[in-house]
């Protein structure tokens, strides 16, 4: 099977590199022809004349174009196979109105840990998709990270969580790093303290399958530092400011 890439950036590229380890073949088409071909030695892929001929050529056109983008490149297209969008907030109805055709169309939302193959990645799809396309779709996300099938009003919200997210995991790991070189560590090495702990944190509550809760009181000790911290994190808004910033991702993705 080839999977063809229409726009082969930060996203795309992750994607492709796990399906290096797949036996789907993968072929390119990025914004103009020179980029295409870099894009295309980079990666060690093929790469297409154009748009239109990546569509000739490929069994599944994946679209790794930001959303605003995407009208303009639709509506130039005359497209006979089957789409996956990765787009933030373009519905299947919106893809399917912008290809104006009756293709079967399945569309994912993954984050950037699709690099190190960890993505969590969510599907789902038009009635247009058969079984075998899905199950086919399935075994590409999964070659880069895990899969929720999850019904499509749910995606904006897991936009939220997964693929906006590590952005703002990033922030409260900057948060800390500075923290800690306010008190004299270097920034470098904050970083990696910090990364590691979250790291381990994160693995800790999966494989032990312990709620975040439970975690935070093994943590705190009777008028010890963490909970005078923890306080401190709710004074401030912590978990306020987070649903906050949730809310405000999901009204974005709403309106793209
Ligand atoms: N980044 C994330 O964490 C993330 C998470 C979930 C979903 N997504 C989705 O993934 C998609 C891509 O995002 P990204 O972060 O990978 O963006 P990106 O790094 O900016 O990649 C977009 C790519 O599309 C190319 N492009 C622009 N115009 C084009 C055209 N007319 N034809 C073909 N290619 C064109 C760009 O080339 P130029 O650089 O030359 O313009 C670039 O290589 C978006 O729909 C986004 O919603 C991203």
């Amino acid at each position: 099977m080839i999977i063809g890439f229409i726009g082969v950036g930060k996203m795309a590229s992750a994607i492709i590199t796990g399906l290096q380890k797949t036996e789907f073949s993968v072929i390119v088409s990025d914004s103009n022809l020179e980029n295409s071909k870099e894009k295309a030695r980079t990666l060690g892929v093929d790469f297409a004349a154009s748009h239109q001929d990546l569509i000739e050529k490929a069994d599944l056109v994946v679209l790794g174009i930001k959303p605003q983008v995407l009208p303009l490149v639709l509506t130039n297209l005359t497209i006979n196979k089957p789409i996956l969008s990765m787009a933030a907030g373009t519905s299947l109805n919106r893809l399917a109105e912008l290809s104006q055709a009756d293709l079967p169309i399945i569309r994912i939302m993954p984050n950037l840990n699709a690099q190190l193959l960890k993505s969590t990645t969510a599907i789902c799809r038009n009635d247009k998709v058969s079984d075998q396309l899905f199950e086919t779709a399935k075994q590409i996300t999964n070659s880069f990270g895990t899969t929720f099938e999850i019904a499509e009003k749910d995606f904006d919200t897991f936009t939220a969580l997964a693929g906006s997210s590590p952005a703002y995991i990033a922030l409260f790991i900057e948060a800390l790093a500075k923290a800690g070189l306010k008190y004299g560590f270097s920034k470098d090495q904050a970083l990696d303290i910090v990364s590691q702990t979250v790291l381990a944190t994160s693995q800790n509550l999966l494989l032990n399958g312990i709620s975040p809760n439970d975690f935070i009181d093994k943590v705190s000790s009777p008028g010890g530092t963490t909970i005078a911290g923890l306080l401190e994190l709710e004074r401030t808004g912590f978990t306020a400011s987070t649903i906050s910033a949730i809310d405000t991702t999901i009204e974005k993705a709403k309106n793209m």
